[in-house]
């Protein structure tokens, strides 16, 4: 049967709790997330991207309290230290929601109300032992130990026996309704074998799930008893209806829901797979299609964890090799379902042999030939043979190959594809042996061709690579001088023999220059000597993206009212206009403006940078300007603008 085309697609990645900063593991499921998202927007479809923060309940009360913090700010602060690392690894989600906000907490207690009304939440007591650290009344089934108290399961804490009044879901009336959606949808739970686990656990029995907490503050009330707070899950698992707009954009919610997937550890496969088709069900509202339990990336064969000390820092190997290397190794290294072990040595083997190699080279090698032979222009191909022919039929097959692979989320496998590709292309050259024909001018044309056929694999293979190397395909393309942008490239118009002849190219640089395995273990088991290590400035020297550009976001401003910050030459707190909303930033250009001379000029301000303090002010922004002499000189418009409109 041919299957109906779905014009969007809806992907989610797990909220985070902001007791922690980001790991290795967040980012791993953000990733897998993130590249199909890509994808889906690459084959023409209208994609929503959400993720966000999980930021109620006890254990972020706790970790708050423990930090001298209020939890909203613990939360604040965490929640930066995330968009900080999406950003460095080039994540494109179209909106992070954080539960603390006003319309998602609206969201949950419209349910939760709802729910009420109909029956399937009713009030009771409930008697059991609870986990503080994971949040979570233990499974009944946990034994008793010798000395009278239980132990939680997951995290091997001593549990505390509560009992409280609580609201109940009414989660025992939907065994059968599960049961049965389960056996309609063979594949809503994926990998297969988690479908099974999940399967037999619901055979087992249900029983209802007390969904309030009068023991923790923090969190949303209950509507009209407010003693009570909403159990964190089922906050949280909210957020995937609110954060698509139920409630507050009706539009958005009919465009998106129900969810194509979401993606999320294994470890938390049961709220996922049972708590939450069973709440949506209570509400009336649709089921998502799939939740795809990712494995666990463990550190040289034991769990991550920050007591063993092994927790691997993504910002100390972002800086050394980039976000493409680590999205590809991560993504590459094993299938999504299973577990993987991240060694140094593993990760630099990959980096090297198969992105400074078998990538990294072709490229180059590609390039410079066509360079030293053509000029730096696309040559005009001579006649095609029969191994130019079986370059482009192979091209093909692994075009339609990976897009199935993808579309199944089989992100290692279509990886394994676009390798193999990557081969076939060097095999061609190391036969083909350009650089021999190079010598002979009456092989002139058949140079050409054959530098034309390695210039469109490397371009067929870097649109099959954008998904999960965002930044290299738009090297590439920059290389290539390619204008065309990924959303313009329906999966069935990505052509091999995409070049027009006469195009002028780049310079070739090192895509992915290799790494001394010494070298690197050093820096990341060591980072308190990274110090000591030269910084390796040429290699940040390279072009940047119009992906990473694109992300700036430059607006004009108009200036308000201006002061000089006392005790300082430099500094003046400017009030400024962005349009949409007032800002306040502090600029170091007092020794060439004075306050009264910049009220009411206008200038461009980076409205998306992080805000700093400065001098105990905060800077919600900066403005641009040249710098002579120490000076600093502001590039103002030749005509008056709306404030905030942007600049690119
Ligand atoms: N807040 C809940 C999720 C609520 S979703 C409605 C939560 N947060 S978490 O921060 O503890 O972890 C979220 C996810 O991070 C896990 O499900 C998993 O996707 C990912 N990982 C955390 N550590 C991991 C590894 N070591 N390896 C792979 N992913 C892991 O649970």
């Amino acid at each position: 049967m041919e299957e109906k085309f779905k014009p969007t697609f809806y992907v989610t990645t797990p909220i985070y709790y902001v007791n922690d900063v980001p790991h290795i593991g967040h980012a791993y499921t953000t990733i897998i997330a993130d590249a199909l998202a890509r994808y889906q927007r690459l084959s023409g479809k209208k994609v929503y991207f959400l993720t966000g923060t999980d930021e109620h309940g006890q254990k972020i009360e706790k970790a708050a309290a423990e930090k001298g913090l209020k939890p909203k700010e613990l939360a604040d602060r965490v929640v930066v230290r995330f968009k900080e690392l999406w950003q460095k690894l080039n994540i494109s989600y179209d909106y992070f929601i954080r539960t603390t906000e006003e319309f998602h907490e609206r969201g949950v207690q419209k349910i939760f109300q709802q729910l009420l009304a109909k029956g399937d939440i009713y009030k009771g007591t409930y008697q059991g032992w609870y986990c503080v650290s994971e949040e979570n009344f233990l499974p009944e089934d946990v034994p008793l130990e010798a000395e009278g108290y239980k132990i939680c399961p997951d995290c091997g804490r001593k549990a505390l026996l509560l009992e409280e009044e609580s609201y109940f879901f009414r989660l025992s009336a939907y065994q059968q309704p599960l049961l049965d959606f389960y056996a309609a949808h063979p594949r809503f739970v994926r990998p297969q074998s988690r479908m099974n686990e999940v399967v037999s656990f619901v055979r087992q029995g249900l029983k209802d799930l007390s969904i309030t907490r009068t023991s923790v503050r923090w969190g949303i009330p209950v509507p009209g008893d407010p003693k009570h707070t909403i159990y964190v899950w089922f906050d949280a698992l909210h957020n995937y209806v609110t954060g698509a707009g139920y409630g507050w954009n009706q539009e958005l919610f009919q465009t998106f829901w129900p969810a194509d997937v979401h993606l999320i550890g294994k470890d938390i496969l049961r709220f996922h797979a049972i708590f939450w088709p069973a709440f949506l069900m209570a509400a009336g509202l649709p089921l998502p299609e799939t939740v795809f339990g990712h494995g666990w990336w463990l550190k040289d064969e034991t769990k991550m964890s920050k007591s063993r000390g092994n927790v691997l820092d993504p910002y100390l190997i972002l800086e050394k090799v980039g976000a493409d290397a680590l999205r590809y190794f991560l993504l590459r290294e094993v299938p999504i379902g299973l577990d993987g072990s991240f060694s140094h040595e593993g990760f630099v083997q990959r980096v090297n042999s198969d992105l400074a190699n078998d990538l990294g080279n072709l490229v180059q090698r590609t390039l410079t030939m066509a360079f030293n032979y053509f000029g730096g222009q696309v040559p005009r191909p001579g006649e095609e043979t029969g191994s130019d022919r079986e370059l482009a039929r192979s091209f093909f097959e692994t075009r339609d190959r990976v897009f199935s692979l993808y579309d199944d989320y089989a992100l290692s496998r279509a990886l394994e594809e676009i390798w193999v590709f990557l081969n076939v292309t060097n095999k061609y050259l190391a036969d083909n042996e350009p650089w021999k024909l190079a010598k002979k001018p009456e092989s002139r044309e058949r140079l050409a061709r054959i530098i034309y056929q390695a210039l469109c694999a490397i371009r067929g293979s870097s649109y099959l690579l954008y998904p999960v190397m965002p930044e290299t395909a738009e090297k590439i393309w920059t290389l290539l001088g390619e204008s065309c942008q990924p959303g313009e490239v329906l999966k069935s118009s990505l052509d091999f023999y995409g070049l027009a002849p006469g195009a002028r190219l780049h310079q070739p640089r090192a895509l992915f220059p290799r790494i001394d395995l010494a070298e690197f273990i050093g820096e990341m088991e060591k980072p308190w000597a990274r110090a000591e290590t030269a910084p390796k400035t040429e290699e940040k020297m390279e072009y940047i993206s119009y992906e990473e550009f694109k992300k700036m976001d430059l607006r004009v401003a108009k200036v308000l009212a201006a002061e000089r910050v006392p005790g300082t030459s430099k500094l003046l707190k400017l009030q400024i206009d962005l349009g949409s909303e007032k800002r306040q930033i502090i600029a170091g250009v007092a020794e060439t403006y004075s306050p009264e001379e910049l009220v009411g000029k206008e200038f461009i301000v980076i409205a998306n940078l992080q805000p700093a303090v400065i001098r105990g002010i905060e800077s919600q922004g900066m403005l641009l300007a040249a710098e002579v002499e120490g000076k600093a000189i502001i590039p103002f418009f030749d005509r008056e603008l709306p404030p905030g409109t942007k600049v690119k």
